[in-house]
């Protein structure tokens, strides 16, 4: 697997989280309407809470900007329960953005949780990825982050953070990260996505940030890469007051 070099991480501070989505839909609007005209878009979105940031502002600012036919929707990561589930992140965006947006049903590609198991299902959706977005990769990924440095569902210590080839796994989430049977992305499918786009809000993440920022490489949100660029959207609540570097 070819590793690409350590990016400088560029990162945008906004003063507070409504910035923050206006920020990161608008560099998602030029990226997308700067690709070739007629491509499928492929674009990965993230879980958690800070998405719904992002979700609002292209629902309804950004709903007649972008090109809804062109783009397919999968996701980083997702919790292995039920669509319907309040849990999960497919639902999230479901309720945010798809349901508000015209992007037609089969641009929709959830993880298929419906399968007998996690490993199951990321199989599957490792092969449906296969076929879709082939060894092009992600146009755009959205990834949040956690407060102990994780992202999509790859935790510190979890296996998957290991992997070389695959490009879906199965995890189980610590304790503290209920629901804890997990599907996600590796980051041998992070590292094929020409941008990857970190959103980040709260005082919460601002530990985390700063560690990501200031070298602690083995942290799993700082070992993402990216074909093009790896980009931090963070507001002044997670950048956190610091002194000189
Ligand atoms: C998930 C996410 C996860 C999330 C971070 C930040 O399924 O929970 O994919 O990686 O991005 O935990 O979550 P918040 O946005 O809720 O802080």
């Amino acid at each position: 697997m070819k590793e690409y070099p350590a990016p400088e991480p560029l990162m945008q501070v906004l003063p507070e989280s409504r910035s923050l989505g206006r920020a990161v839909a608008a560099r998602m609007a030029s990226i997308l309407l700067d690709s070739p005209e007629g491509l499928p878009l492929y674009v990965a979105l993230s879980g958690g809470s800070t998405p719904r940031l992002l979700h609002d502002v292209l629902a309804t600012t950004f709903r007649e900007r972008l090109p809804w036919d062109r783009i397919h929707l999968f996701w980083g990561d997702e919790r292995f329960v039920p669509l319907e589930d309040e849990r999960s992140n497919y639902r999230m965006a479901q309720e945010t953005l798809i349901s508000k947006v015209p992007i037609p049903q089969e641009n929709v590609h959830p993880v298929p949780v419906h399968l007998a198991t996690p490993e199951e299902a990321a199989t599957a959706y490792e092969e449906t990825i296969r076929r879709t977005v082939g060894d092009r990769g992600f146009d755009m990924v959205f990834l949040g982050m956690g407060s102990d440095g994780h992202t999509a569902s790859l935790f510190p210590g979890v296996e998957a953070l290991d992997e070389k080839t695959r490009l879906v796994h199965a995890v189980l989430a610590p304790e503290y990260a209920e629901p804890r049977p997990r599907v996600t992305f590796t980051l041998p499918l992070l590292q094929q996505a020409e941008h990857v786009l970190f959103l980040v809000s709260g005082a919460d993440k601002s530990e985390a940030l700063h560690s990501v920022q200031h070298g602690r490489g083995d942290l799993p949100a700082s070992r993402v890469r990216a074909r093009g660029t790896v980009e931090w959207f963070v507001d002044a609540a997670a950048f956190g007051e610091r002194g000189p570097a």
